[in-house]
């Protein structure tokens, strides 16, 4: 029996082409890219071909990306960057209920340290109140923090409104996008949005973990988390991960030349899920947004009467890997920030489990996914019904 691996949001395996070139650059071309001689610009020369990679996926300058360890150090860059470098001025940051731990709790640490934080609540599908969103903005609010997708349920935020609302209500207050499960497949468009910073990450778009890139406007200033050398024009100073960077610009190479038939597969492979576990009688509820209108990889159903780690379990006995919660939380038993935020009854709550897919996954594997989950519920309730 081969795995069926269904837990794209928490990571993704990387690209074949992906593997071999990583390990090609730590065999023989592990220059520092700060070097003079040959070996230090041959390393240059892969930063610059994943820089121009990335920023041809992004549609932004080369000159305005700044490579991180991945997507929590890029929000926490961006967040922190902003709110030290503006520290002077009574700041205020708004985000919302349902972001990631590396925006929640880096909001929180800032709130810790004195700046004003408006955690904004969502509705029942996980999209931001507008209104609400335009009666926090105030003089003093030095920026505005929202997902572009949301990990656990695929919520799009209508980043393009939030950035008008933001912009038309206080130009001076700045717009950052966690853009780490949209990046590679949605689309994106910077200015469109009125973007000042978006973060991506590398391993969630089958390339390797530890490389990852903020997009800042050129003209926004960030104060640097780290003191250090010149790299990323000091802005993130330290010795570049020259593998896993050069990595992360081929998978976005390769996912630039994929995004449009991707993401109709993802949601095929979704979509099918779902109906076919409908069609078979299960008792199953979709957490989030409508189908149609969620991210096409990430699919969260609960199971009334089947705790999440039962059948996480079950399915993981089966060599099929799902989540329960997002990969932050899955191994704690509280409920996950975000199904709690979008008010979900307490049956729905724990027995939520997310599946997410990527390229590599098919409607082959989705059938087995079926037939597997059928009667194990059935069986499940059975049991636990005793
Ligand atoms: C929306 C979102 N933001 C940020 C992160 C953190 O990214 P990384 O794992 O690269 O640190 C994740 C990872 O799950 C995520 O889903």
């Amino acid at each position: 029996m081969t795995e069926i691996y269904l837990d794209n949001s928490a990571t993704t395996r990387p690209f074949d082409e992906v593997i071999a070139l990583c390990s090609h650059i730590q065999r023989d071309n592990y220059g520092n890219p700060s070097s003079l001689h040959a070996r230090g610009i041959a390393a240059e020369k892969l930063l610059n071909e994943a820089r121009r990679n990335i920023a041809s996926l992004l549609q932004c300058r080369e000159d305005e990306l700044y490579f991180t360890s991945g997507g929590t150090e890029a929000n926490n860059l961006a967040l922190k960057g902003i709110a030290y470098r503006r520290q002077r001025r009574d700041g205020h940051i708004i985000t919302t209920q349902i972001e990631h731990p590396s925006v929640l709790n880096c909001c929180r640490r800032l709130e810790e340290e004195g700046f004003a934080v408006s955690f904004l609540p969502v509705d029942r599908q996980g999209y931001l109140d507008l209104d609400e969103l335009s009666r926090a903005i105030r003089d003093e609010t030095i920026l505005v923090s929202t997902s572009h997708v949301n990990n656990e349920i695929g919520t799009i935020q209508p980043v393009e409104k939030i950035g008008a609302i933001i912009k038309e209500l206080n130009p001076r207050t700045l717009y950052h996008i966690d853009g780490v499960q949209s990046f590679a497949k949605i689309p994106a468009s910077l200015q469109h949005w009125q973007a000042d910073l978006y973060s991506c990450s590398a391993h969630k778009i089958h390339g390797p973990k530890g490389a990852g890139a903020l997009w800042v406007r050129k003209g926004v200033s960030l104060q640097p988390l780290f003191q250090g050398g010149e790299q990323e024009k000091t802005l993130r100073p330290g010795t570049e991960n020259t593998a896993a960077i050069a990595g992360f610009g081929l998978a976005a190479r390769i996912n630039e030349t994929l995004l449009e038939d991707n993401a109709a597969q993802l949601y095929r492979l979704k979509e099918k899920l779902y109906r076919g576990l409908q069609q078979a009688g299960v008792e199953v509820y979709l957490n989030g947004p409508p189908l149609e209108q969620a991210a096409p990889h990430i699919l969260n159903l609960s199971f009334p009467g089947i705790k999440s780690e039962v059948l996480l379990h079950f399915l993981e006995e089966n060599e099929i890997y799902v989540s329960a919660g997002s990969a932050c939380h899955s191994r704690r038993p509280e409920p996950s920030h975000v199904l709690a935020a979008i008010g979900l009854d307490e049956s729905r709550l724990f027995s939520a489990l997310r599946f997410s897919f990527s390229s590599f996954n098919n409607l082959t594997e989705i059938n087995r996914v079926i037939e597997r989950i059928v009667p194990a519920i059935r069986e499940l309730k059975t049991y636990q019904g005793r």
